[in-house]
């Protein structure tokens, strides 16, 4: 994987990450450095390595005018303001293709056949004991950590990022080419130059803990 990483300064990435609303509007994230940045933010780990995402990449005129038309009050303007958004959809049909990414796994990581059935076994029993209310779950919950990456992953590119919840779901998939029943947006992250800076404190740690 070709890295293109500017800061590389685990404390800065993580801690001086803000949600920054203002981006340059101006500046344009080439497409490579965003599919570069997908790789990265795609090592995140998911059930079975199911990887159950899909990004829509918002950086044209008549892409940031659809998204903005989903954007509620308080977040609108800030499509069109920022060089790109993406789109973090949860994919509840990662059963059809989780058996290539098993047999790619096999071919490049010398699984063996008892390895590759155990992973059979396992993915089956598990999905068939899942209701479609926990399918659905599970996927956004995991669309939830590879867009935490990506966050990250952006200031490692020296970008600073905006993540949006305040939208519309339903026809979002629908308008972008995607089917409405299989893709679940999950969130919106304007990505771009900016400047972040801390305006949030956090519950102590003694509050959100307990020990057992
Ligand atoms: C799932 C999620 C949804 C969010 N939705 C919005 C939003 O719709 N509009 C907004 O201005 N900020 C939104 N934020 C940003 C939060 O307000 C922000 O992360 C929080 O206040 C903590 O600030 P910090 O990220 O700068 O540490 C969202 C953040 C997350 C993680």
């Amino acid at each position: 994987m070709a890295v293109d990483i500017v800061n590389n300064d685990f404390s800065d990435i993580m801690f001086d990450r803000h949600a920054t609303k203002v981006l340059d509007r101006n500046f344009k994230i080439p497409r490579d450095e965003i599919l570069e940045m997908i790789a990265q933010a795609t090592t995140a780990p998911s059930a079975v390595d199911s990887q159950p995402w899909r990004f829509i990449v918002v950086d044209t005129d008549e892409g940031k005018q659809k998204l903005e038309s989903f954007m509620w009050a308080a977040d609108r303007g800030r499509i069109e303001g920022s060089s790109a958004s993406a789109i973090i959809m949860a994919d509840t049909g990662w059963p059809e293709y989780i058996d290539t990414i098993f047999l790619r796994n096999r071919a490049e990581y010398n699984w063996s056949d008892e390895y590759l059935q155990l992973f059979r076994k396992v993915t089956s029993e598990w999905v068939m004991g899942l209701t479609k209310e926990e399918l659905e779950l599970s996927v956004t919950f995991q669309a939830g950590l590879v867009s935490m990456q990506l966050m990250l992953v952006a200031r490692a590119h020296g970008y600073e990022t905006g993540p949006m919840d305040a939208f519309t779901k339903e026809g979002l998939a629908k308008a972008f080419g995607l089917d409405e029943d299989r893709y679940k947006p999950v969130l919106v992250i304007g990505i771009g130059k900016g400047e972040g800076f801390a305006s949030t404190s956090r519950r102590a740690p003694q509050d959100v803990t307990d020990f057992a």
